[in-house]
């Protein structure tokens, strides 16, 4: 075979594309300082070679082609089956993204180990065995179907396939893993994206569903997940707060199921618990009624849940109010904050405003806009919500409360976990009979309205 010949192309590390010369702002995506250099023989390497002899298929009308229900592989924790669209579709690849430290490795090696009964090989370019095993202990469980092999050469894996036949093929990180058919290292552009097309060849050839555990690296020097977000068929991303406990799995892409669905972990000395029913996590349960505090009920995917919202209004000590939000979009507050100031002639520009949503949870539904205006203002007359009363509404820019989707799985939910008033847009609920309900329903189509209901 002819020596390969050596180039140099550079790669953005932030969407992966390449240019034959270093330039300050990868042209595709706009990041500046992303191009990174490395080193690419021009001979036909892996997928791309063998692509030619490849068998031809034929085309078939949409008629033609049966559809067959994918099946699925059920993995212990509901919450990861419910993200995935119903467990792990066979021959599928998927990427479990996020920072280093959040629990990755812990979710995934947790739920290998319930799964008895399958032959499942455990890739670790990462930890040593010892590790795995120290960890595989916290968690309290042992396997004897689990093969943990520590390697970071893809033929070697390969070859450990072969030898192992798994069920499932798990590679813990997609950026320790390289190939010989390239020269750059570990962790680069082109490695990781020709890593991740070979195991994506084998799961589509072997009808294996792989899992790559990728990290999300804010400086950009390592490949980030962005560059495998087209060839993978689900991107799932694990997120966190460090300070807080809890973990939140979403899927931001999914070719088999819902990418609104969302699964909350907690982080616990012994691995990860799943967290069920997650209103009773977000909810303190203070026996003190408190000012600035109110309960907002939100949607995430197909699950109601209350949240609790807590705002902080004080008299701004220097020239300029301070805004600070946390788990909220900055934006939306500060316009809630005008809507306040010119429709119900709350002067709130010389107050410094905090705004905080428990449990280090970001909710982006505007159904909690009502309850960041009620903490805010709760706060600002330093009056409390009276217990049990929770809500749920858009704020519009006149200050009128806008209907939102789902409000009788929002009103069953408060039901469900005790709250004895809810508030909900005017005109909102339309042929649902709440009679049955012990919860009382106040319709509100104003800011004032929502005020004089919580406040008298
Ligand atoms: P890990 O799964 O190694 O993270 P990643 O693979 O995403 O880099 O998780 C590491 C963190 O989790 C570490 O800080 C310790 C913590 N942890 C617990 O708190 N309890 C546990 O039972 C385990 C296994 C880990
Ligand atoms: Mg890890």
């Amino acid at each position: 075979m002819a020596k390969a010949k050596q180039k140099t192309v550079w790669f953005c590390s932030a969407c992966g594309a390449d240019s034959p010369k270093w330039v300050g702002r990868c042209p595709a995506c706009g990041e500046w300082n992303t191009m990174v250099e490395e080193k690419v023989s021009s001979s036909p390497s892996g997928i791309s070679a063998k692509k030619s002899g490849a068998p031809r298929s034929t085309p078939r009308t949409v008629n033609q082609i049966e559809a067959v229900e994918e099946p699925r592989i059920h993995m212990p924790s509901e919450e990861l089956n419910r993200v995935l669209g119903g467990g792990l579709v066979r021959g599928s690849i998927v990427l479990l993204g996020g920072e280093p430290g959040i629990g990755k490795s812990t979710l995934v090696l947790q739920n290998l180990l319930a799964m008895r009964s399958r032959r499942i090989l455990y890739v670790s370019g990462e930890e040593s065995a010892t590790q795995l095993k120290l960890r595989a202990e916290r968690i309290g469980r042992g396997s004897d179907s689990c093969f943990i092999v520590c390697e970071t050469s893809m033929e070697n894996i390969f070859a450990h396939i072969d030898d192992i036949e798994p069920e499932l093929l798990i590679v813990d990180s997609i950026q320790t893993i390289a190939t010989d058919t390239l020269d750059s290292s570990a962790g680069s552009v082109s490695q990781v994206r020709e890593c991740a097309s070979m195991l994506l060849k084998y799961a589509k050839e072997s009808n294996v569903p792989v899992i790559l555990i990728g990290h999300i690296n804010k400086e950009g020097s390592l490949a980030g997940p962005k560059v495998l977000e087209h060839i993978v068929d689900a991107v799932l991303q694990f997120e966190g707060d460090r300070q807080y406990m809890y973990r939140i799995l979403r899927a931001i892409k999914n070719r088999f199921g819902n990418t609104s669905e969302l699964g909350i972990y907690e982080m616990c000395q012994r691995g990860l618990r799943e967290v069920a029913n997650p209103s009773e996590m977000l909810l303190s349960h203070g026996a003190e009624e408190l000012s600035g505090v109110a309960i907002g009920v939100t949607v995430e995917g197909l699950r109601p849940f209350l949240i609790e919202v807590q705002a902080l209004v004080s008299t701004a000590a220097y020239g300029t109010p301070q805004r600070s939000v946390t788990g909220f979009d900055s934006r939306r507050m500060n316009m809630l904050l005008a809507v306040l100031e010119k429709r119900v002639g709350f002067k709130l520009a010389q107050k410094d405003v905090f705004l905080n949503i428990a449990g280090g949870l970001k909710v982006n539904d505007p159904a909690l806009d009502l309850s960041v205006v009620s903490a805010i203002l709760s706060s600002n007359v330093d009056m409390t919500i009276p217990r049990g009363f929770c809500m749920t509404g858009e704020v519009g820019l006149s200050g009128e409360i806008r209907p939102v989707v789902r409000v009788e799985q929002r009103i069953l939910e408060a039901e469900k976990l005790g709250m004895s008033d809810i508030l909900i847009p005017a005109g909102n609920l339309k042929g649902f009979d709440s009679s049955k309900l012990s919860i009382k329903i106040h319709e509100v189509s104003k800011v004032e309205e929502a005020f004089r209901t919580l406040f008298g």
